[in-house]
């Protein structure tokens, strides 16, 4: 085991063959985005309790209308522009993509 370990970690090292790792690290980010500003709304966890839109039906293609919803609002949905930075909103988006239907 160690020794598969070992080698795993070398070839992340030396070959930069561990392109995942930054990845899952945004997911992690975005979920702790998420349970502090969205969970109260859209469930804990994505878990939608049916009357504010589950998130898990965000497609792949919906980047540009998730921005554009996060930011503006809509409704009883707030505007999160000078909340959520940039980088956060990247986060949350790998995370609830990371959790989507259609993933
Ligand atoms: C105060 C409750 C509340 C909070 C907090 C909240 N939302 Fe919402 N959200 C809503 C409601 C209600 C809607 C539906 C708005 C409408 O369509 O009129 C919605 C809609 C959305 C939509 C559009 C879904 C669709 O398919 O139409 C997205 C994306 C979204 N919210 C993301 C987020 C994110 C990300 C956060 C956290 C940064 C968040 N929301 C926090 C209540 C909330």
């Amino acid at each position: 085991m160690r020794k598969i370990f070992l080698a795993n970690f070398a070839a992340c090292v030396v070959l930069g063959a561990c392109a995942d790792a930054p990845a899952q690290d945004r997911i992690e980010a975005g979920e702790q985005v998420y349970e502090e500003h969205c969970a109260t709304c859209h469930g804990v966890k994505l878990r939608s309790t049916g009357a504010i839109p589950d998130l898990k039906q965000q497609k792949a293609d919906g980047r540009a209308r998730f921005d554009q919803m996060v930011m503006a609002g809509r409704g009883q949905m707030p505007a999160w522009q000078g909340i959520i930075g940039p980088d956060e909103l990247d986060q949350v988006w790998a995370y609830v993509r990371s959790r989507a239907y259609d993933r």
